[in-house]
Order: C-alpha cells, then sequence, then structure tokens
C-alpha cells in the first residue's frame, strides 16, 4: 500500500443486498476521478459480489472483513483469502477488535491469516488497538507493540501489501474518538515499531489508518495529523450522507 490518504468503509454485519448494491453504488459516484484518495469498502461475504459489479470502473476498492488461515480444506464455514481473491477481492481486513474479542482471535490465528492472505496476493489491513482498561492501566503502546509482532512474518516482497489500522476499542461504536493527539501519539509508536519488525523504508511507506467512531465532524482533524494516513469507518460508512464528507476530508497532498 502506499500512504495515499485511505478512507475506508467496514460496514460489518449491516444491510440488505439490495441496500448495499444501492450503498456501493451511491459511493462509487460521489469517489469516480478521485485520485489524491483511496477509497476501500469491507461489505459482508455475501455482498461481495454485488458491490464489485456496483463498483466497477469507478476506483473504489473491494475488501473482505475477514479470512481463513489456510488455502483450502476442511473448514466448514469459512472463507479462503484465495478464493477472495478469484472473486475480485483485493484488500482484507484482519484481526478487527470484535474479531480479536467476541469471536477469539489470537495472534497465533491471525500469524496464520495473514501468511496465507499474503500468498493470495491480497493487501491487508492489520488492526490493532488497546482495551479501555489496557489503556486506563498505561499499556497502550505495549498492547499495540505485541499485536504487531506477527508482522515478522510478512516478507520483503510483501512489504507494499501491508497496512495497519489503529482502532482503540473503546472507541469503536461507542461515539468516543480518540483526541487528534492520541491519535498521533500511537500512530507515531506503530511506525516506530514496525521501523524496527520491517526497516526504516517499510514503516515510512506504511499506511497506518485510525478507526474508532469516525464521524464528518471529526475526521479532516484526525487525518491532518503527520502520522494518520486514512480512515477505517464503521457506523458513520453506512450512508452516503455521512460516508461522503468523510471521503471529501482526505486531505489533497
Ligand atoms: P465505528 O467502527 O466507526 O462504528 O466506531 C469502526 C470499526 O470498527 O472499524
Amino acid at each position: 500500500m502506499t500512504r495515499t490518504p485511505v478512507i475506508a468503509g467496514n460496514w460489518k454485519m449491516h444491510l440488505t443486498r439490495r441496500k448495499a448494491s444501492a450503498l456501493a453504488r451511491a459511493v462509487a459516484a460521489h469517489h469516480a476521478g478521485a485520485v489524491h484518495r483511496r477509497c476501500i469498502l469491507f461489505p459482508a461475504f455475501v455482498h461481495l459480489d454485488h458491490v464489485r459489479r456496483n463498483i466497477r470502473g469507478s476506483g473504489v476498492v473491494l475488501g473482505a472483513q475477514n479470512c481463513w488461515g489456510k488455502k483450502e480444506g476442511a473448514f466448514t464455514g469459512e472463507i479462503s483469502p484465495y478464493m477472495l481473491r478469484d472473486m475480485g477481492v483485493e484488500v482484507v481486513l484482519l484481526g478487527h477488535s470484535e474479531r480479536r474479542h467476541i469471536l477469539g482471535e489470537t495472534d497465533a490465528l491471525l500469524t496464520d491469516k495473514l501468511k496465507v492472505a499474503l500468498r493470495a496476493k491480497l493487501e491487508v489491513l492489520l488492526c490493532v488497538g488497546e482495551t479501555r482498561s489496557e489503556r486506563e492501566e498505561g499499556r497502550t503502546l505495549d498492547v499495540v507493540k505485541r499485536q504487531l509482532r506477527i508482522l515478522r512474518f510478512v516478507k520483503d516482497h510483501q512489504i507494499p501489501r501491508v497496512g495497519v489500522a489503529y482502532e482503540p476499542v473503546w472507541a469503536i461504536g461507542t461515539g468516543l474518538t480518540a483526541t487528534p493527539a492520541q491519535a498521533q501519539e500511537a500512530h507515531a509508536a506503530i511506525r516506530e515499531t514496525v521501523a524496527r519488525i520491517l526497516g526504516d523504508e517499510a514503516a515510512e511507506n506504511l499506511p497506518v489508518l485510525y478507526g474508532g467512531s469516525v464521524k464528518p465532524g471529526n475526521a479532516a482533524e484526525l487525518l491532518s495529523q503527520p502520522d494518520v494516513d486514512g480512515a477505517l469507518v464503521g457506523g458513520a460508512s453506512l450512508s452516503i450522507d455521512q460516508f461522503g464528507p468523510i471521503l471529501d476530508a482526505a486531505p489533497i497532498a
């Protein structure tokens, strides 16, 4: 990935096929022609193909919210990154806090997912972030650094396909947002950690997105921080009235 500002919509387990298609069309129309930003949509698996058809030619990138950590096999109910790639998906989110905390995903499982997704030629957006109690105990940076350790399995030629999303768990879906200063501090620490794991050049080019209650009213200020390269938007990505202004908040370099 590059540090062109990224505005990504994580639709989570929302929308019907009809609503997903309509929203994809609206996002495509809003984004079309913009070259100073990337726009990625992460619909539910069952809506991927509908969204794909509705964003065709607009430059909007198709993403998936998760994948399994094996190429193929007896894994009932799971989806291979190779299947996603075959479907036209370019980016996969891994380690979203809802998957770590509700589904119990561990760093060991995420290591398998990361390796196979990169082998399948997908881009990976790895989500990291601390819980409220971890922040209150002053452990934010330790937690984030530990979650980033799986990046040591990224091979040199795969580095351009990796990005990170910093999403403090206490800010997701709560209406609480990290202040621009809190986001900047965490993002700078993420870049420093990635420099130690993958080298200075990798860290310099790494897109680090902020996520957690990003709205039209706070997007521009968050995106103006030097180490904030984009936004991963949940709730506000479900309507073009909110997502459109967030797309427009992407700074022009
Ligand atoms: P939110 O979700 O914008 O609704 O807080 C962000 C996310 O979980 O990616």
